[in-house]
């Protein structure tokens, strides 16, 4: 399956895409380790790297209770993922000797996420964002203090075949699209074309 991008651009960012269908069979840790160096080597303000991981792998102790935060739709096919990751990012930083609010630590480690996601394709594995999850119960049983931001789950697998996903999740198991630049980057405010029509259309 493949992407047609409207620009150029390196295919790691159109063959990255997030199925449901997994194998799981165990990830090794050299994969885990080299994706969350990846994710590691993100840009934060201050460099603060707010970003914190909380891994739970295929059957071990952490697994059932994080299975068990998920949407009863999201846990029908997650459960065959090989690894579940809970993001979570610190609310605040310190500056100078003095502990202060970071207004971007959701920002930061959503591009730590993304790395994650695209050393993990490189690979051979795929990932899945979740935010179907109970947060709150995330927070209790987890054990998570307040000045962590609970972010996103991501699940991480190997593709596995369609058959063995629940066929509810069939007709949506392909790559999505995306809307066009046009829609997107705007001259100085929204809604003011930032390239000409000829650009846009390439
Ligand atoms: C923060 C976040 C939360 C998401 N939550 C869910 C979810 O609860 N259930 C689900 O099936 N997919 C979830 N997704 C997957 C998105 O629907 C998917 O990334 C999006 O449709 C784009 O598709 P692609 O990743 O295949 O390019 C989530 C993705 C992200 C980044």
């Amino acid at each position: 399956m493949s992407r047609i991008s409207d620009h150029p651009v390196d295919p790691i960012f159109t063959t990255r895409w997030s199925p449901r269908s997994f194998t799981g069979e165990p990830v090794p840790d050299a994969v885990l380790q080299s994706a969350f160096e990846a994710a590691r080597w993100a840009p934060s303000a201050s460099n603060a790297q707010p970003w914190r991981f909380l891994v739970a792998r295929s059957g071990d102790a952490a697994w059932d209770g994080f299975l068990e935060l998920l949407m009863a739709k999201n846990r029908l096919w997650a459960a065959r993922a090989s690894a579940l990751i809970l993001i979570l990012s610190a609310r605040q930083l310190e500056r100078g000797g003095t502990v202060v609010d970071n207004s971007s630590h959701s920002f930061d480690a959503g591009a730590a996420w993304t790395n994650f996601a695209h050393q993990a394709l490189l690979l051979g594995w795929h990932t899945h964002g979740i935010g179907g999850f109970d947060r709150a119960a995330a927070r209790t049983r987890l054990a998570i203090p307040y000045d962590y931001e609970i972010e996103a789950f991501v699940a991480l697998g190997r593709k596995g075949d369609l058959a063995d996903l629940d066929p509810q999740f069939h007709a949506a198991e392909a790559p999505s699209g995306r809307r066009p630049l046009s829609e997107t980057v705007f001259a100085g405010t929204l809604g003011t074309l930032a390239f000409t029509e000829e650009w846009n259309a390439a």
